[in-house]
């Protein structure tokens, strides 16, 4: 799949939902204005789509119709954090400014990694699952499979920023020694006895780094930067720039995360959920956007190896706690991700056992 949807194609997809035409992505064309609508619907699952960042550059001052969410969705007014982890500022701010980088280049370098494909090692794209999604989200991001050794996973990484391997490899090490040092911690509260050998299993696991872009928004009232969601891992460790945008649900609140530079939020996913039978919760959350500045974060999302089925822990269950989830694996998930609209928490839903 290659190329760009230019302004026509954007201009013309507008008018056509103005006219309450089927709706349809600015398609994939190589042809200069090559606007084949048949060809984009056979294609069908997955169109490359400008996404917020080169709507926001054109300054648009209306938000687009297909980031509107319905009046019950939009926000209103309205976790656990490291510091001291050990890893280095320079680091850090290496990361969010090559990510800054990535998403100021010009949009043919970034769509050169879009991919219809939630497997794919490499991903670029917009919203939260745009092919899916009914309503589109104010976010770009670039997905980079991160997992240890990182070797493999680096030679796929873009080459553009020139720096951004290298910077992107060191980051995801420490993040990974960090994650690491959580979990073992995690384990001993939860009172886990063979930890040894699931920490040597987490040690090679499947772990990702995801680079989040929000550019200002014309309209914020309107749309999400991502929707309420949980993540699907053991836990995430969130980078944010120093603009607010994160929010956590909390006793049916929204509740905003001041960005501390230099900080990770800790954030516990599904998987942590499902192995601790319920001990920890994933947490529901969102972001928002703003008009006014644009924001950078990164998550790394940390877990098993992608093949590992994993259930409650044999010491967490017992007469008095019965199994509460069933078993699990990243397959079955990916599938779920690609199938439906993945929204708040209805794949761990489905993975709960009715008692
Ligand atoms: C995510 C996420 C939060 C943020 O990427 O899953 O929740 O602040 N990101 O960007
Ligand atoms: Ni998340």
């Amino acid at each position: 799949m290659a190329a760009i949807a230019d302004d026509r194609q954007l201009h013309r997809a507008a008018e056509r939902e103005a006219a309450k035409a089927p709706p349809m992505f600015n398609m994939v064309s190589d042809t200069e204005g090559g606007g084949d609508d048949s060809k984009s619907e056979q294609e069908g699952s997955y169109c490359l789509i400008k996404g917020s960042s080169d709507l926001s550059d054109r300054g648009f001052t209306r938000l687009p119709d297909r980031y509107v969410l319905p009046v019950s969705e939009r926000p209103g007014d309205g976790l656990g954090r490291v510091v001291n982890h050990g890893v280095e500022r320079e680091v850090i701010a290496g990361l969010l400014e090559v990510a800054r980088r990535f998403f100021e280049l010009p949009l043919p370098w970034r769509a050169r990694y879009m991919s219809a494909d939630v497997r794919a090692p490499v991903r670029y794209g917009t919203s939260f699952n745009q092919a899916k999604d009914a309503v589109l989200f104010w976010r770009d991001f670039l997905k980079l499979a991160s997992c240890q050794p990182l070797h493999a996973a680096v030679a796929s990484w873009p080459d553009e920023p020139a720096d951004l391997r290298e910077v992107a490899a060191r980051y995801a090490t420490a993040n990974h020694q960090l994650f690491m040092e959580i979990m073992e911690a995690a384990l001993e509260a939860l009172g886990i006895a063979c930890r040894r050998s699931l920490l040597r299993e987490l040690a090679t696991g499947y772990s990702q780094i995801m680079l989040n872009c929000y550019p200002a928004c014309p309209q914020p009232e309107l749309t999400l930067g991502l929707p309420p969601h949980s993540d699907y891992c053991l836990f995430t460790l969130l980078l944010q720039d120093n603009v607010e945008g994160l929010q956590v649900l909390h006793h049916g609140r929204w509740l905003t995360v001041d960005p501390v530079p230099g900080s990770f939020i800790v954030n516990v996913g599904d998987h942590l959920e499902i192995y601790s039978n319920g001990r920890y919760k994933s947490k529901i959350h969102r972001v928002r956007v703003n008009s006014t500045r644009p924001r950078i974060s990164v998550a790394s999302f940390h877990s098993v190896p992608v093949e590992r089925v994993i259930g409650p822990a044999a010491e967490l269950v017992d007469e008095g706690n019965p199994r509460r989830y069933m078993d699990t694996d990243y397959a079955t998930f990916l599938s779920f991700l690609a199938s439906a609209e993945g929204k708040h928490k209805s794949f761990l839903q489905s993975r709960k056992i009715a008692s």
